[in-house]
């Protein structure tokens, strides 16, 4: 511990020592079960007498914020054990700049509900893949070996600009086995899909835009919407993803500088827009001059039915940004993601994200590199596509089994949700406690959603992490705590 003394100071020695120690425990700074330092040593260390020392551990003793104990030293006794009023601290008062922070709107930040008791075994119907599908091993033998092959090089800076050009080059692979087709220099790597969407609003908007979205959509994308101050548009969605035909009225009232959206398994209602809307939209999003950001995170875990071709492949050029991701098909914590533009707004998008963290993970992405060859990434999509395909016919049969008439679930063709609406009248916002108390966890569909208010009615279920027999428990749970919250 280093106490900073002032001799200057009135305030007579022990009692800074005192002050300095009660203020670190109360914050947390000091761990309970920390054992000060021995009286004879810290004495020695500040340059006071050792009963200066001794004063102010008996003061913070007296108040029950340490114990001693002969023959074993002081420590920071543990919370529970303080007398109530000594939980916690927090400064007389916030500077100045931080109390305007404190002003400001904390909805996002809201706290989550929590059940009474947590359940010991809780059925999470959140997140994203699943976990035990991870290629763990062959993941991290593949960075070892990069390391032995690269050496330092793997671990330097690496390219500023664009990103690993050959990593650039996998992924227009990858896309091309997808229907794709991009130029390694239209390929830009980033930290993850939602640092692509970031960039684009970073480079296309400033605050009080208007950036048109899906509604309901993913809720991280509604948050950075926020946080930059951009006004939000909602576009209504149905089973064949974003209501197209009502998008031009908007277009004509708001005036946006950007349209986002979803098109495959769309966050949160796994919708997907028909081919007929993807070219409309592009038809109109040209008409009146706005840019389309293609977010296409999971567009290649299909179950079922025809892929209607991305909407960037129907850009006679330059009309759209597209951002794609192996958090959802490899792993989210690799944190790479990519986006595909062409003409002045590339270099644009380059600067933006070599300012924004100079570039993403240079081992990451030679591992990755590795990693990826198209036959090993077809191989893995198959086993996922597989793997979950079964998952959500599980929910669904659950659902139908277990469910009656008036909940309901919008059937989707792949990607990671289910979205459920709930009897007239519930609250899914209401229902979480409850739900969390029978071992069942969702997210509920206030966060999707331009008004929050709207979504009351609907939660998401993810059915990619969780085996059968779990989903069909999960789902028993979610019914039980349904017809509590009737009652
Ligand atoms: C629709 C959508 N876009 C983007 C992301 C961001 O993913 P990442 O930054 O991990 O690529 C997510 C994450 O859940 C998502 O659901």
């Amino acid at each position: 511990v280093r106490i900073p003394i002032d001799r200057s100071s009135e305030v007579p020695l022990y009692q800074q020592i005192e002050d300095f120690l009660r203020q670190n425990i109360l914050s947390g700074k000091l761990e309970p079960g920390t054992r000060l330092p021995a009286t004879r040593q810290l004495a020695a260390e500040l340059g006071v007498s050792r009963i200066t020392v001794k004063n102010a551990y008996a003061e913070l003793e007296g108040d029950g914020l340490v114990d001693s104990m002969e023959g074993s030293g002081t420590f920071v006794m543990e919370v529970h054990q303080r007398p109530n009023r000594l939980i916690t601290w927090e400064p007389e008062a916030w500077p100045l700049w931080q109390q305007e922070l404190q002003g400001e709107d904390q909805s996002n930040l809201a706290p989550q509900p929590t059940a009474r008791e947590p359940h010991p075994r809780m059925i999470s119907f959140t997140g994203v893949g699943d976990p035990e599908l991870f290629p763990l091993k062959e993941f991290s033998k593949t960075m070892q070996t990069v390391i032995k092959r690269d050496g330092v090089d793997a671990l330097l800076y690496g390219d500023f600009n664009a990103g690993y050009a050959p990593l650039r080059k996998t992924i227009t692979r990858v896309l091309a086995s997808q229907g794709i087709q991009a130029n390694p220099e239209q390929v830009l790597i980033t930290s993850g899909s939602q640092q692509g969407i970031a960039l684009v609003c970073q480079i296309l908007l400033k605050p009080g835009d208007v950036v048109i979205v899906e509604n309901p959509t993913y809720n991280l994308a509604l948050e950075l919407f926020r946080a930059l101050r951009l006004k939000i548009v909602g576009v209504p969605v149905d089973e064949s993803g974003m209501q197209v035909a009502k998008l031009e009225a908007l277009l004509q009232r708001y005036h946006p500088r950007l349209i986002y959206t979803i098109p495959n398994f769309q966050n949160p209602t796994g919708a997907s827009l028909s081919g007929a809307r993807r070219r409309a939209l592009l038809a109109l999003a040209d008409r009146y001059h706005v840019p389309i950001l293609e977010d296409d995170f999971a567009g290649d875990l299909r179950y079922e039915g025809t892929a209607q071709p991305a909407i960037k492949v129907l850009d006679p050029g330059g009309r759209v940004i597209y951002t794609g991701t192996f958090s959802k098909m490899l792993m989210p914590g690799l944190r790479v993601g990519f986006l595909v533009a062409e003409g002045p707004v590339f270099p644009k998008l380059v600067q933006a994200k070599r300012v924004s963290d100079l570039t993403t993970s240079t081992l990451m992405q030679r591992t990755l590199n590795e990693y990826v060859t198209v036959g090993r990434y077809q191989v893995h999509l198959r086993r996922s596509c597989r793997v979950y395909r079964k998952r959500r016919d599980a929910m669904l049969s659950a659902i139908r089994h277990y469910c009656d008439e008036c909940m309901r679930v919008y059937i989707t063709q792949g990607g990671l949700f289910l979205w459920f609406r709930l009897p007239e009248g519930m609250s899914s916002t209401q229902l979480l406690p409850l739900a969390l108390e029978e071992g069942v966890d969702y997210a509920p569909g206030s966060r999707f959603f331009v008004n929050p208010e709207e979504g009351e009615r609907f939660l998401r279920l993810n059915f990619a992490t969780q085996s059968e027999e779990n989903i069909e428990a999960g789902i028993q749970r979610l019914v039980k705590a349904i017809d509590r919250l009737r009652k």
